[in-house]
């Protein structure tokens, strides 16, 4: 298995996520019956990489972005470095190991890359991704991220807030939900296996997703996402956990009932639709009281919502213990 190390980090990638944790989502994988494919997936390593396999895009590449506004939305706490943000990734279509979304997800074609907007609204309609990136002024946030399994980065994101492209596709008064769906496309993605239902889903209810903390990631730190964090586009939501924030999107759909996700399919009991942030409840499998920055050896409180309390009134009136 390759772990790609940082000088700087004192303790390894498969250490910063609780021992725990790591081994739990591979026992997870192991009750799917699919733990030998993903170990096999992630002990090809190298070797199993695609002769002659494009690299992912390197930070220098892409053209920097000029950005309208930066708002600081992480309390002024130093971003985490880009290299980690974009070799310690989740991205499973590309491998379940960390290091391997950096490896493989060069495979992935950006271009030409189209977005569908279709159900319950009065203009459906197809987006290409250059004809998005000139919708609307870019501005980047720098958001925490918080993951399920315990580990969090601070990033400067780039993009522009869900709602007002939303918006754009007129949602009629039956839209209640807005399903999301990622690229699968086993030609791209031939390090994917049989982990996880593909292709990959996430939703939420249409008022959160026109909440204005809800971003539509193109970018971070000033250039295009890097494949592994889900270029060309992906979801961000700061005040959920990282598996909603949904990854290469190509489909949105607004829904009158509550969408199926991924997570939620292959585990109900542990991944819940909401999956908003939250310390006072834990992961069948392991407490989320606390979590670990990635690169300091020390874990700190997880606060609910992420720290992001504007959210709250979203959630009035719900057991946030039974719709977790
Ligand atoms: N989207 C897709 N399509 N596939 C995935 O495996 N992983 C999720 C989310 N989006 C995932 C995805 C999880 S579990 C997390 S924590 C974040 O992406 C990780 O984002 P990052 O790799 O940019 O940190």
């Amino acid at each position: 298995m390759l772990i790609r190390l940082k000088p700087q980090y004192p303790i390894r990638p498969s250490e910063i996520t609780p021992e725990g944790v790591y081994h739990g989502r591979r026992r997870f994988l192991a009750q799917l019956g699919l733990g030998a494919i993903g170990l096999a997936a992630s002990a090809c390593g190298k070797a199993g990489a695609p002769s002659g396999a494009p690299q992912p895009q390197a930070a220098g590449d892409s053209a920097g972005f000029k950005l309208d506004k930066r708002t600081d939305m992480a309390g002024k706490e130093a971003p985490t470095p880009y290299e980690d943000v974009t070799h310690y990734n989740n991205y499973y279509e590309f491998g379940t190991d960390k290091s391997e979304p950096a490896e493989y997800a060069g495979t992935l074609r950006t271009r030409p890359w189209t977005l569908a907007v279709e159900g319950e609204c009065d203009a459906p309609g197809h987006i290409g991704i250059d004809d998005l990136l000139k919708l609307f002024p870019l501005e980047e946030r720098i958001y925490r991220h918080r993951c399920v399994e315990g580990w969090s980065i601070v990033v400067p994101w780039d993009g522009f807030a869900l709602g007002p492209l939303l918006a754009r596709f007129k949602p009629n008064s039956k839209a209640k939900y807005v399903a999301f769906t990622t690229l699968y496309d086993p030609k791209q993605m031939p390090h994917a296996g049989g982990v996880l239902p593909w292709p990959y889903r996430e939703g939420l209810r249409l008022d959160e997703a026109m909440h204005p903390l809800a971003f539509l990631s193109l970018g971070l730190y000033g250039k295009a996402l890097p494949n592994q964090n889900g270029a060309p586009l992906r979801l961000t939501l700061p005040w959920k956990y990282g598996f909603k924030s949904i990854k290469s999107i190509v489909r949105i759909e607004f829904t009158q009932q509550a969408p199926q996700t991924t997570w939620n399919i292959s585990a109900p009991d542990e991944y819940g639709f909401y999956a908003n942030v939250n310390p006072g409840v834990d992961h069948p499998r392991w407490s989320q009281k606390t979590e670990r920055r990635l690169g300091e050896l020390f874990k700190r409180p997880t606060l609910l919502f992420n720290g992001y309390p504007e959210v709250a009134s979203l959630y009035s009136g719900l057991d946030l213990r039974t719709y977790f």
